[in-house]
């Protein structure tokens, strides 16, 4: 596997792949790996000749009250990881390279980015879009693939490439849970034991909303009061945002006639937790 930190090398590698017409797939990621990353890693690898990921903790996507110091970091494990899985090459180049100081351009994605975490984190996926789009002129990849925990993430990134004409496949695959339904996060690492029982209380709303669904309930106000009302017990769970929205425009829905997605921020202690599943 190639560890490459030049964005200068990292193009030369994807431009002489163009040229021998080798399919590159690429996960991006900001490192401290687990089993949802991997599991995008597999699916790149048996779609394509070469496989490239990156680790790179984008600043520009934390607020400046965020965690973008603390967020966790183990660079030799997620190494030996990507190598494990046979990926090619594995880019993961310094701030400064990425972001000069003079640097003067972003990428933003309007309405779609500003209902559910857009409105709750103000320039996320601003940072998002602008490191996706960076990354996606360096890595040159055919088909890049993305996990659909990040749901509006996914979304945004998939109306960039439409409206900006990327020639690139942008794959979103099933969020990995562990066993008792926890949403696989780098960010659960934060967890103390009594918290991390207590974010389970995502996965059971989930199912909550899925059953009242299968009961025939189609008014989303009446799914939501439920689903604050369960919430309500869990005492260090303080909810962000529970909507049912439409899942293409992420517009909220009154009453769902199709499907829909059920997504949810809250926060943990000080974690912020997402998930989210369709209707
Ligand atoms: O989902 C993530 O890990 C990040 O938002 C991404 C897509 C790697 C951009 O920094």
């Amino acid at each position: 596997m190639k560890i490459i930190e030049s964005i200068r090398e990292m193009q030369d590698i994807a431009k002489k792949a163009k040229r021998e017409q080798i399919r590159i797939g690429f996960v991006p990621t900001m490192g401290f790996l687990h089993e949802g990353h991997l599991s995008l890693v597999r699916v790149a690898r048996k779609e394509n000749a070469q496989v490239a990921a990156s680790i790179f903790i984008n600043p520009t996507q934390f607020g400046p009250h965020e965690d973008f110091n603390a967020y966790p970091r183990d660079l030799e494990r997620d190494i030996t990881l990507l190598e494990r899985e046979q990926v090619d090459i594995v880019f993961i180049p310094k701030i400064d390279q990425i972001y000069s100081e003079n640097h003067r351009t972003f990428v933003f994605v309007e309405k779609i980015a500003e209902n559910l975490c857009g409105y709750f984190r103000p320039g996320h996926f601003q940072g998002v879009v602008t490191i996706v789009c960076k990354l996606f002129h360096i890595i040159q990849p055919d088909t890049a693939y993305f996990g659909q925990k990040d749901y509006q993430q996914l979304m945004v990134i998939k109306k960039m490439v439409a409206d900006l004409n990327m020639d690139i496949e942008i794959k979103g695959l099933p969020i990995v849970r562990e066993k008792d339904g926890l949403a696989m996060s780098s960010r659960n690492t934060y967890l103390t034991e009594e918290q991390r029982e207590q974010a389970l209380c995502l996965y059971r709303l989930i199912n909550q909303a899925k059953k009242m669904r299968e009961e025939g309930v189609d008014r989303a106000p009446e799914i939501i009061t439920a689903l604050k009302k369960n919430i309500e017990m869990e005492t260090m769970v303080r909810p962000e945002y529970i909507r049912i929205c439409h899942p293409e425009t992420l517009k909220n829905l009154q009453v769902i006639k199709d499907r829909a997605l059920l997504a949810m921020a809250i926060h943990v202690g000080k974690t912020r937790l997402i998930d989210n599943c369709l209707l």
